[in-house]
């Protein structure tokens, strides 16, 4: 969601400009800009929709070597050449790119500027012309920056060019994210490394509410009291090659297959060096406390949380709750007298989930975060963190952070449980080396996935995914997947639940994809198939080795039936791909969603 770039240093700033946006394509935007500044003056290109739009629209001649860029998905005001960013003041002197949301922007609009005249309907363009207002007063722009920044509310990252001044880049944040590059003979920003990994892998965290001067030879970081602040930088690891499709035609496609590969990453990293898997005892004694687990997330990595619940409670024996962050910031229940707040986010910075931390945290209680992004807003505020190892993950669907997840919270339940004593039954490590094995067998099958989706999804408008225990918390996910890249509609259902009233919509030749792969229940859910086929519908099982029956659809290899989530979703997950695929659509950004989703 909104995604900031800039460059200062001798070499033609717009390029590195354009490059960099192109790599912040997957967080979602509608708009993008950029504005450079010569030796006279700043030159602005700004164009709705793509990336590509921008570089027709932009100048070849444009030659600066200072320059800012933003993708822009809208939340003040329609996506529009007025809206995009950047925005300016109206002398021209000053022009600035902005993520986030300010709270009091009509506030202050009334207070300081009620004569300027605003060409955009965004919180944005009230930014710029404050630091306008305040240089108007006497002060310097680095005084007008501090000053406008101690009176924002909300979330922000600012990068702000002056016409005035060659050398700097005028840069701070609140709760969004924003880094700066360190290069040689010239610094960068950039909302996420990725962006500028291909000129620099030297980073610097910044915090919130700080002041940064970024010039060609020296970054600043200053408090709001002006007081220097030192900061080490840190070497991103993030591969040039991640940021690249590589020989697949979409990233979903080349994060799907990487899944194997990541599951090996995860097994390799939670291990010590006698082989056994082992975590920071600190986790280990946090989670021993804890006299009732807390799971917060969004989306896809709430569909994993709910499979983390049944590791955590069968295995560490901690009962355990999965939220949906959103909701539980605005209606929290009753805690228990010792919780562990476990937030889930591949990003590590959705903000709804950072609203409940921030809550969580003022009440005093313990957090843990698990999440792809090392130095992510989640990580850096809650007290622990768990890598998934994934690698970026850029398309927007999530396919590979949703398997990482369910593998981080599978060995977390299974180190508790060795620290407490616990005898669960499952010798982790081979059953996970069991899964990467049944992973690959299944990416290798992705022609029989494509004819799924060919035979059951070509025309469909509507799709049900049923399932029973863990596959019901699958079925979730795979409905997920399909529909908000293919956008067929499509729910999933606990399979005994869709009598109550869903089945009604069950008609001739509607695609019902069924989860098998749990012993207790197998009969059961097929008995729901048996109930909606008398309706009409057509189904699609798709079971595992051992609980299979003729006419299934596709059958997964034989794994740890705890485990089957982390094997069964990528039959969905490729499903879902090849129904958008044969519909023609964007897979890897769909129509009106964002990769990091960092408003409320
Ligand atoms: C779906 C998807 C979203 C995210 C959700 C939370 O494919 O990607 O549902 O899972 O927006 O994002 P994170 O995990 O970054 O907190």
């Amino acid at each position: 969601m909104c995604g900031i770039v800039g460059y200062i240093g001798y070499e033609k700033a717009k390029e590195i400009l354009l490059n960099g946006l192109e790599k912040l394509e997957y967080r979602g935007y509608d708009s993008a800009g950029i504005a450079t500044r010569d030796d006279n003056d700043v030159t602005v290109t700004k164009a709705k929709g793509r990336i590509a739009e921008l570089r027709k629209t932009s100048d070849n001649d444009i030659d600066g070597q200072v320059g800012i860029g933003h993708t822009r998905w809208a939340t003040h005001g329609v996506p529009s050449y007025e809206n995009s960013h950047p925005h300016q003041s109206t002398s021209e002197r000053f022009t600035l790119v902005h993520n986030g949301v300010i709270e009091n922007y009509e506030e202050l609009r009334d207070t300081y500027i009620p004569e300027v005249t605003l060409v955009s309907d965004t919180d944005t363009e009230v930014i710029v012309q404050l630091v306008e207002y305040f240089a108007n007063q006497g002060m310097n722009t680095e005084e007008a920056f501090t000053k406008v920044i101690s009176l924002l509310h909300g979330s922000y990252a600012l990068g702000l060019l002056d016409s005035e001044d060659n050398d700097t880049i005028y840069v701070a944040k609140n709760k969004s994210p924003l880094l700066v590059g360190i290069g040689d003979n010239f610094n960068v920003i950039a909302s996420d490394a990725l962006a500028m990994i291909q000129v620099t892998s030297e980073y610097k965290e910044l915090k919130d509410q700080e002041i940064v001067l970024v010039q060609r030879d020296k970054v600043t970081i200053k408090d709001l009291a002006g007081n220097i602040v030192e900061r080490d930088s840190y070497t991103a690891e993030i591969d040039a090659s991640d940021a690249e499709k590589g020989v697949y035609d979409h990233y979903m496609l080349k994060e799907i297959h990487e899944q194997p590969a990541a599951m090996r990453r995860i097994i390799q990293a939670y291990q010590d060096e006698q082989g056994n898997l082992s975590m920071d005892s600190n986790i280990i004694e946090d989670v021993k406390k804890a006299d009732r687990i807390y799971i917060i997330a969004a989306g896809t990595s709430y569909h994993a949380g709910l499979v983390g619940k049944e590791y955590l409670e069968k295995w560490a024996g901690v009962p355990t709750e999965v939220h949906v962050s959103s909701e539980f910031v605005y209606n929290m229940p009753l805690l228990s007298e010792r919780p562990l707040f476990i937030y889930i986010s591949q990003s590590g910075e959705t903000a709804d989930s950072r609203a409940v931390l921030v809550e969580t945290t003022k009440l005093g209680h313990r957090s843990l975060t698990i999440t792809n992004v090392a130095g992510s807003t989640l990580s850096r505020e809650a007290d622990h963190t768990l890598l998934l190892h994934a690698g970026p993950e850029i398309a927007v669907a999530s396919t590979k952070a949703y398997t990482a997840q369910i593998a981080v919270l599978a060995i977390l339940a299974q180190v508790v449980a060795e620290a407490r004593g616990r005898e669960t039954g499952v010798d982790l490590l081979p059953e996970l080396a069991k899964v990467t094995a049944a992973i690959e067998t299944i990416v290798d099958d992705a022609p029989k996935m494509e004819q799924i989706a060919k035979d059951f999804l070509e025309t469909a408008r509507n799709a049900f995914f049923i399932g029973r225990a863990l596959d019901y918390h699958v079925s979730l996910e795979g409905a997920l997947k399909l529909k908000e890249i293919s956008y067929i509609q499509a729910e999933g259902f606990a399979g005994g639940e869709l009598k109550h009233g869903t089945i009604a919509l069950i008609e001739d030749g509607t695609p019902v994809i069924a989860l098998a792969t749990q012993s207790h229940v197998n009969l059961s859910i097929r008995g729901n198939v048996n109930e909606v086929v008398a309706r009409g519908a057509r189904p699609s099982i798709i079971s595992m080795e051992g609980l299979e029956k003729e006419g299934d659809t596709y059958v997964i290899p034989h794994v740890h039936e705890l485990l089957t989530p982390l094997v069964s979703v990528i039959t969905l997950q490729l499903i879902s791909y090849y129904a958008a695929l044969h519909r023609d659509l964007d897979v890897d950004k769909p129509r009106n969603l964002a990769k990091s989703v960092t408003v409320e």
